[in-house]
């Protein structure tokens, strides 16, 4: 299928940030890094990227709002639109030499996920959705897994680190999900991590304490491949939502059970 005049505006965006991201991926030890917080890194990768990207989406679409990692909230005069765009998911990775990285870029429609784009410049994958259109890796029509047995389930997830809360509500979480599946997997981008559900090489994820644009493109390309995702109680994801729960519909409706088993830490432990 002819991508959309919309879908073009956000390819073309993505490629040419990750275009920008490549170039940077070989000349790590070049870059400047900042440090946000403990464990906490950005680059001038980050920060290039997303400027190409906030370029090319305001030319393109003038008036959309952004929601951006890097620069937080940019209002726009079309109060109905707003680019939820993170430039680079997975920057630990990116710093480390590994290719597990990518763009994301959601579009929000009055308070509706209506697009979403997840491009991993290194491994060349093209992750693209519009709300009842269909989810697509490259050219190729994909679908969550049809597995339905918990068993023999693969299951991704992010694992707090350094600086992040909830590492003792994390623990206990996985605790009881890795005795009931298959294999537990962290990939270190949850849009990595959202479009490889929705084609179907996991099964499911779960991750708390994230941020919108780690996710806004990733449940619009899960959904359109036919899966479910909401917070890990079962709650619609919202532009506030900060944990997820993501799968095919058996997948996510067992690993909702069994996450209701360890019960939620009132405050997000830092250790
Ligand atoms: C991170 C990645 C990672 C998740 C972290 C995020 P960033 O995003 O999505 O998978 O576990 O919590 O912060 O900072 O690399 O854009
Ligand atoms: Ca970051
Ligand atoms: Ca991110
Ligand atoms: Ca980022």
């Amino acid at each position: 299928m002819p991508a959309s005049a919309l879908m073009n505006v956000m390819l073309g965006a993505a490629r040419k940030a990750g275009r920008s991201l490549a170039r940077d991926f070989g000349e790590v030890e070049h870059l400047q890094i900042s440090v946000k917080g403990p464990g906490n890194f950005v680059t001038a990768a980050d920060h290039k990227a997303e400027e190409i990207i906030f370029n090319e989406l305001s030319r393109a679409r003038p008036g959309y709002g952004f929601i951006m990692e890097e620069r937080g909230r940019v209002e726009g005069a079309d109060k109905s639109h707003t680019w939820i765009v993170d430039p680079l998911d997975g920057t630990t990775n990116f710093l480390h030499g590994n290719p597990l990285f990518s763009i994301s870029i959601g579009l929000e429609r009055e308070g509706e996920f209506v697009a979403g784009l997840i491009y991993m410049p290194v491994l060349n994958e093209t992750y693209t959705a519009e709300k009842g259109k269909g989810a697509f890796l490259n050219d190729r029509r994909i679908r969550v897994a049809a597995r339905s047995n918990l068993a023999d389930s693969l299951i991704a997830t992010g694992i707090p680190h350094l600086g992040r809360p909830g590492q003792k509500q994390f623990v206990a979480e996985l605790d009881v999900i890795m005795g009931a599946v298959s294999g537990v997997r962290r990939s270190g981008s949850a849009a990595l991590d959202l479009a490889w559900t929705a084609a179907g090489r996991f099964d499911g994820y779960w991750e708390r304490n994230l941020h919108i644009w780690d996710v806004a493109a990733g449940i619009v390309v899960l959904r359109e491949a036919g899966g479910f995702i909401t917070d890990p109680e079962g709650k619609p994801v919202t532009l506030e939502s900060r944990s997820f729960l993501a799968g095919n519909e058996s997948i996510h409706n067992d690993l909702k059970r069994l996450l209701k088993k360890v019960p939620v830490l009132a405050a997000p432990d830092a250790s």
